[in-house]
C-alpha cells in the first residue's frame, strides 16, 4: 500500500522562532501517529541541516526546495546534489512554477535537475502546471508531455520510475482557489496514460500528489478513488495549529478508506 505523502512546501517563509516552534510541534504531535501518511518538510536551505539534526530520530523527512545543476566548484550562491544527499535529504522539487516564473527556468533546465536528482538516488518531485491562460486554450496536456518527453529525449522512460509528479495549476497556486477533483482526476489520468503508453510499470510506480491552495477545511474534496497519493501544500503549511490538524485529518480519512 501506497502510504499518503504530505509536503510541506515553507517557500521563502520563517525564521528561527518559527522553526523552533513547528519542529517541536509536529515530532511531538505527529511524529509516532502517522500509519497512513508520510509527513516531509521543504524549508528555505538556510535552516535544512538544522532542521536536520531535530529529525534525524523521526518519521518526518526533508524535502530541497532547489537544486543546482552542477556537482561542485565556481557556482556562487548554489547547492549541490550531493551535499543534498551527504546530508540524507529524501526529496527535491523542481520545476515548480514560481522557479519556472521567477527565475526562467526552463523545461530543459527542469528536465537536467530531474534527471541528476534521480540519478543520484533522491527522488525528484516534477511540478507541472498550467496557468489561467493555457488553460484557457486547452494547452495544459500539450506543455505536460513537452516537459515529460524533454526529461525523457535526455535519459529514458526508466528515469520516471519511482518518482513523484506534483499537478499544481498556477492559478489554484496561494490564490485560495483549488482546482476541483473532476480536473484533478482528468490530468493525473492523462498523464498515467500517456506514460503508460510508454511503460506501464513506471506508470504504475509513480506517485501522483495535488497542489493549489489545499487547506484544512478542503481536504475531504481530494480523496476519491485512490487518484492522488498525496499533497504538496504552501500556504496552509505556515501555520502549525491548522496544518497539524490537517494531517491528522488526513490520516483519518486515509485509514478509514483503507478499511472499508
Ligand atoms: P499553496 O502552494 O498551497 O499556497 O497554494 C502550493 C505550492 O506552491 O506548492
Amino acid at each position: 500500500m501506497k502510504k499518503f505523502l504530505i509536503i510541506a512546501n515553507w517557500k521563502l517563509n520563517g525564521n528561527l522562532k518559527f522553526i523552533n516552534k513547528n519542529i517541536n510541534l509536529m515530532t511531538k504531535k505527529i511524529d509516532n501517529s502517522l500509519s497512513f501518511c508520510n509527513l516531509s518538510i521543504a524549508p528555505p536551505y538556510v535552516y535544512i541541516n538544522y532542521i536536520n539534526n531535530f529529525l534525524k530520530n523521526t518519521s518526518i523527512s526533508l524535502t530541497a526546495q532547489n537544486v543546482d545543476i552542477h556537482l561542485q566548484g565556481s557556482f556562487t550562491g548554489e547547492t549541490s546534489i550531493k551535499m543534498l544527499k551527504d546530508i540524507g535529504i529524501k526529496y527535491v522539487i523542481t520545476g515548480h512554477s514560481e522557479r519556472r516564473l521567477f527565475h526562467n527556468e526552463s523545461n530543459n533546465l527542469v528536465s537536467q535537475k530531474f534527471i541528476l536528482i534521480k540519478n543520484n538516488g533522491l527522488i525528484p518531485i516534477l511540478c507541472l502546471g498550467e496557468t489561467e491562460e493555457q488553460k484557457k486554450y486547452n494547452q495544459t496536456e500539450k506543455i505536460f508531455i513537452q516537459q515529460i518527453n524533454n526529461i525523457i529525449k535526455n535519459s529514458n522512460i526508466n528515469i520516471l520510475n519511482k518518482t513523484i509528479i506534483a499537478y499544481e495549476p498556477v492559478w489554484a497556486i496561494g490564490s485560495g482557489k483549488n482546482a476541483n477533483f473532476s480536473e484533478i482526476q482528468k490530468i493525473i489520468l492523462f498523464i498515467k496514460k500517456y506514460i503508460s503508453s510508454l511503460n506501464k510499470q513506471v506508470a504504475k510506480n509513480i506517485y501522483f500528489l495535488y497542489g493549489g491552495s489545499v487547506n484544512y477545511s478542503n481536504i475531504n474534496t481530494f480523496f476519491k478513488k485512490n487518484i492522488i497519493n498525496g499533497f504538496l501544500i504552501g500556504k496552509a503549511s505556515l501555520e502549525i495549529e491548522n496544518f497539524i490538524a490537517l494531517v491528522k485529518k488526513t490520516e483519518k480519512i486515509i485509514s478509514l478508506l483503507n478499511r472499508s
